[in-house]
Formats: C-alpha cells, structure tokens, sequence
C-alpha cells in the first residue's frame, strides 16, 4: 500500500472486454493507492435489475428515474451478477437513454474523487476523455471463458465451458458492434493483456503503469 501525497489529483479510465481482468485489476489499483473505485457496468446491471422486477418493460422516464436514485450501496448486491441481469444490462446497454441517464452517476462521482479509477466499456472514450490514465484490458476468449467458469464452479453454478463462452462472445459482440458508446481502445491508452498474466504478474505490471504515470504528471508519488 502507497500512501500519496495530498496534493495529487489523478483520475483513471479502465476499458476492456468482458471478464478481461479490469474489475480484479481495477479493485487492486484502488487499494494500492487509495483510489475510489466504479464497475460502471453495475449501474447498468443495477437498471437491467429493476426492469427485470417491472416484467422488463423500460422506457426513459423509467430509466431516468432509476438513475436518479442510485446510490453506491445499490451496486454490492450478488443479485446483479444473475445471468439473466448480465444478458439484459448487455442489452439495455445499446439504448442512447440508458447511458445518458448513468452517465451523471459517473460524472458526480468523478467530481468528488481525487483518486478515481472506473471501469467499464467507453470510460476512456465518453465518461473521462481527459483522464490522467487510460487502460485497455484483452484476454482471448479461451482463457476468459476458463476464468469465469472457475468463478462460477465456486458459487457452485452449474454451467459449461461451451455457454460460458458463448455468453462472453455475445456480450462482447453487443458491445464492439453497438452504435452508440461501443467498446474501442483509444489511441492513448495502455494496452493490458491479461491473457498470459498470472493474478501477481497482472498486479505487478498494473502497480508499474500507475506509479510511472503518477510520477510523470508529478515528479514524485
Ligand atoms: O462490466 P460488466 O460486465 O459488469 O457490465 C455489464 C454490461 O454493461 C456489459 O455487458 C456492457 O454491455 C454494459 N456496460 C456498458 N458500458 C460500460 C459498462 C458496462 O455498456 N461503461
């Protein structure tokens, strides 16, 4: 752990494909250095939640409405990693409402973070084009799939190698190919692929972007 000086403001935006590795690297970078942490993909798994409870029928008034009530406890229920939450955040996920009415969620919570790291899909593109740092987490289909899985096989889920995958490609597919805010590495972002990395080799590497990156628009941490 890291404590940095005061006087540091620094905001990082966290991409990446589904189960990539940005919320496990994400939630290290935090407690490393202290940063407030957002899965922004919990607010729209959060929404995808509440639609599901009105017999999924959704409009922009509902959304915004749900959106204007969230708080950061609504986003640490196990409920919003139910499949059926996952395939239909991926879905509502598409709608130009649906991001306009989180996105403020994601801007206030900016605003009143020195440290800040969010991850999702067009932070580095949308939410914080003019963040400190920029991320971008890949890891090949195969190995996600094996990751997941295991997660799954911990909460004794049971479920195939085959439709994890499928699962994964779909969502990926939802996201790349969408219209509005779809998942894209800018320019300026680092490149992390978790593909080859153990757990520690992942953290170490992430520890190593964040310190030279702080320490460049600082001279020191
Ligand atoms: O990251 P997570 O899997 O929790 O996100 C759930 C869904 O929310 C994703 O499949 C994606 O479609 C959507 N999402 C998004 N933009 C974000 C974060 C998540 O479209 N910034």
């Amino acid at each position: 752990m890291i404590k940095l000086n005061k006087k540091i403001k620094f905001h990082i935006a966290a991409d990446g494909t589904s189960a990539s590795g940005k919320t496990t690297g994400g939630k290290y970078i935090s407690k490393y250095f202290g940063f407030k942490f957002l899965s922004s993909g919990a607010l729209y798994r959060y929404c995808a939640l509440k639609i599901l409870k009105n017999n999924k029928k959704y409009n922009a008034e509902l959304v915004k409405k749900i959106a204007d009530s969230i708080t950061m406890n609504d986003l640490n229920h196990n409920q919003l990693y139910d499949p059926k939450v996952t395939q239909l955040s991926s879905i509502i996920a598409k709608k130009a409402y649906v991001r306009k009415a989180l996105k403020k969620f994601q801007i206030n919570f900016i605003k009143n973070s020195r440290l800040a790291i969010i991850e999702g899909r067009d932070i580095g593109s949308k939410i914080m084009p003019k963040a400190d740092l920029k991320l971008y987490f890949k890891c090949s289909i195969k190995e996600k799939a094996k990751r997941r899985l295991k997660e799954f096989k911990r909460l004794n889920k049971n479920i195939s190698l085959k439709q994890v995958e499928k699962a994964l490609i779909r969502r990926d597919g939802n996201d790349t190919k969408r219209k509005i805010s779809p998942l894209i590495k800018t320019k300026n972002a680092v490149l992390v692929d978790t593909t080859k990395l153990r757990l520690k080799e992942m953290e170490l590497k992430l520890l190593n972007i964040v310190k030279n990156s702080i320490i460049n628009k600082y001279g020191n941490l």
